[in-house]
């Protein structure tokens, strides 16, 4: 690779490199203000080194064909889209599959994606999005994995690799990974997206980083750089980040691409004009220019001017090369345009069983009083909501190439289970009946509408309808267009027209069996105190009805635990699990201690939270050792009993807390799970190992350390609900 990148390279003029870091979006999916203009032209003149936004074989190998016959050194294009939960089989959101807490299983997605989306023209994926989220009030939680940095980290290694492959890369159902937004996106200033990031250095390392590292560490291809600022300075021109961190102290080989026109918005968030910005990102490591066109415009004339150094285009182009090559499309520029491949692996039975199969296990189950679920045989259910006949939002946001007509609805599964007889449906409401936000929404490509019937026409169709059933199953939530990019709300409840719903069906004295749908974690206080049973489905996928059916129905059991708190209310995010103690933690009816006094300090569901229709109980927790030695391992151990009748799978958490430290630790900070399956009166003795890498953080230097002191170490199915014990570490 090094001899033939080298001598294509000797061919290259600088014009030349500098199009193999242009990147265009062609194609009707625009992600961003600009689309791309004259492209053909560009292709022609050797000045496009990639293309996104479109896909198909035919139509990426018209494209390839044309740089290939007219460019002077017919430099195969790479092809990106944003495969972000399947690409034609569409999973759940990624949100949901983390609630999954299943490696494995969220491995199978991405390799199955890389599969439909390289016999689809695709060769490279702009995922895994690993940005740590703590705000639900910003629309891009549902992309990522949570709140959690070791679980995120778990996570974005598993699709990494999902995506590339675990030996060399790449086969030809591989594609290249592209680890984003780097760095730090998800802590944008009051969830509003694009917003403001600032962060302590401790913060970043501590908490924020080590999923991008994961995701280096597991060999990624590409990093997509933030749109956000690191330490004032926006991430696509941050030398700190893009050359010192991502380059020298992780070592990345792959090359950085940024966000969509991220250079061009470095003018407005004002650190430069055009010019000076694209020094900026040339220079901070900025090597693939998405949509913006300023390294077209401007490269070539730094590079004369001696304000960008050669050096800097080189590697870049070389980088860029390097992953054709590993891709192969040297060897064969159609490798990834094989029509028989798209019709074999495109939405073929596996990949749709995997999707029923992800859906079930990403439902989490937050109340289930009196064991209302699963629904009986026998009863007569009630099924409203404005989501049970709808084919399109259980796609979620970022759902690419997935089309709405290969959904199965909640009703379709019904009829199709042979279940619609014993039940009933109503309407209820309208998904959304705010009309000013409606027709903003479908400005910008939903399709929701307002049925013709008056919202209490619906209601009283709906109690009526209940009044005649055992039980209600109500279906509510937001519309998938509300969350995602550009997507962030400052309420993020369920709105006042579907409560007004609830209410009033409350009000028929029926149990009611409350299922969301939704991209974010919500703020349910009143429902979690007036539903019977709340089951959070999230955006399901195009399987979500029939697996929604399974669990229902207790043909499947839920399993799934939070990746993300909710919060009672939004006054309380940011919230999530490990925050510190602070020097006056809470005491009840202790005035001066931290707290509110309108809330609880403690959120709604907590971080690792799920239900099950077994149950579980904890025991035995059990250290190898009250101490260890600075090179020693700790086996932590817990007996975990299904004490139901029903079998059932349980994730097994252990965290731990740093007592003692010379900068101040989280209360509780997540260091192993395990997925156990429990039949109906089972025990199992579940073991970690605590290694000594497990214990360390960074300190107020940056270095990576355990320091000895007292440990506690807890155990249990939830971040709150554990059993403890403690150890010691002992000085070397
Ligand atoms: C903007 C988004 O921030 C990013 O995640 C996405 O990959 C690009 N647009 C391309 O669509």
């Amino acid at each position: 690779m090094d001899t033939f990148v080298s001598e294509l390279m000797a061919k290259m003029t600088l014009k030349e490199k500098i199009g193999q870091m242009n990147l265009l979006s062609v194609g009707a999916d625009v992600t961003g203000p600009v689309l791309s203009e004259g492209v053909e032209e560009k292709i022609d003149n050797g000045q496009v080194g990639g293309l996104f936004n479109m896909y198909g074989p035919s139509a990426v190998r018209q494209l390839q064909q044309r740089v290939m016959e007219k460019s002077r050194l017919k430099i195969p294009m790479i092809f990106g889209y944003d495969v972000i939960h399947g690409h034609r089989t569409i999973f759940p959101i990624p949100l949901a599959l983390s609630s999954s807490w299943d490696l494995n299983l969220i491995q199978r997605t991405a390799i199955a994606a890389a599969s439909e989306a390289s016999a689809d023209g695709l060769n490279w994926v702009f995922s895994p999005m690993v940005d740590i989220t703590r705000d639900p009030r910003w629309g891009r939680v549902m992309e990522g994995a949570g709140e959690d940095t070791y679980l995120g980290s778990q996570i974005a290694r598993a699709m990494v690799v999902g995506y590339q492959g675990k030996e060399k890369m790449l086969g030809t159902d591989n594609v290249l990974a592209c680890v984003k937004h780097f760095a730090l996106y998800g802590a944008a200033e009051a969830g509003r997206d694009y917003n403001t990031v600032d962060m302590s250095r401790q913060r970043m390392y501590n908490e924020y980083l080590a999923p991008y590292k994961a995701a280096v560490d597991a060999n990624v291809g590409s990093v997509m750089t933030s749109f956000n600022e690191v330490d004032g300075i926006p991430a696509s021109g941050n030398k700190w980040l893009l050359t010192d961190l991502l380059r020298k102290q992780w070592g990345f080989k792959g090359f950085v691409a940024t966000d969509y026109t991220a250079i061009n918005e470095m003018v407005a968030h004002g650190v430069g004009d055009e010019k000076q910005v694209t020094a900026l990102a040339l220079n901070a490591g900025s090597e693939m220019d998405m949509v913006g066109e300023l390294f077209s415009n401007h490269a070539e004339e730094l590079v004369k001017s001696g304000q960008v150094p050669i050096k800097k285009i080189d590697e870049a182009c070389r980088r860029i090369l390097e992953a054709k090559h590993k891709l192969g499309l040297f060897a064969d520029p159609f490798r990834y345009c094989n029509e028989e491949r798209a019709i074999t692996q495109i939405l073929s039975s596996d990949k749709i069983a995997l999707s029923k199969e992800a859906a079930v296990k990403s439902m989490v189950l937050l109340k289930n009083e009196n064991n209302v679920l699963p629904l009986k045989a026998s009863q007569k259910v009630a099924f409203i909501g404005p989501f049970i006949k709808d084919q399109g939002n259980q796609l979620g946001s970022w759902s690419g190439a997935g089309r709405s007509q290969d959904c199965v609805s909640l009703w379709q599964a019904l009829e199709t289970a042979g279940l619609a007889k014993q039940c009933t449906y109503a309407k209820g409401c309208n998904i959304l009946d705010d009309q000013a936000l409606i027709a903003r929404l479908n400005r910008d490509g939903a399709s929701l509408a307002l049925d013709a019937k008056s919202p209490q026409e619906m209601i009283d169709q709906a109690v009526e309808t209940v009044k005649n059933a055992d039980i209600a199953v109500v279906v509510l939530g937001e519309p998938a267009a509300m969350s995602g990019e550009a997507s962030s709300r400052t309420a993020i409840g369920l709105f006042d027209h579907q409560i007004a719903l609830l209410q009033a069906l409350k009000k028929t004295g029926k149990p009611i069996v409350l299922v969301l749908m939704n991209g974010r974690p919500l703020t349910l206080t009143w429902e979690d105190q007036n539903m019977d049973a709340i089951l959070e489905t999230w955006f399901g996928g195009l399987q979500a009805g029939p697996a929604t059916v399974d669990v229902l129905f207790g043909h499947a059991n839920p399993s799934a635990k939070l990746s993300m708190t909710f919060p009672r209310n939004v006054g309380q995010i940011p919230i999530h699990y490990n925050s510190k103690n602070t020097g006056r933690p809470f005491v009840e009816n202790s005035k001066y201690k931290t707290q509110y006094l309108d809330a609880s300090n403690t959120p709604l569901y907590p971080f690792g939270f799920g239900l099950s229709y077994a149950q579980f109980d904890y025991s035995n927790l059990a250290l190898s050792s009250p101490t260890i030695k600075a090179n020693q391992s700790l086996n932590v151990s817990a007996t975990v009993s299904n004490t139901s009748k029903t079998d059932g799978i349980e994730t097994v958490q252990l965290y731990i807390r740093d007592m003692v430290a010379s900068v101040t630790r989280p209360v509780k900070e997540l260091k192993g799970f395990q997925k156990i399956l429990l039949k109906a009166g089972e025990s199992k003795t579940v073991s970690f190992t605590l290694s000594p890498d497990d214990l360390r953080f960074y300190d107020s230097d940056l270095n990576f350390v355990a320091e000895p002191g007292d440990f506690q170490v807890f155990v249990g199915g939830n971040s709150r609900d554990t059993k403890e014990a403690t150890f010691k570490l002992l000085a070397p």
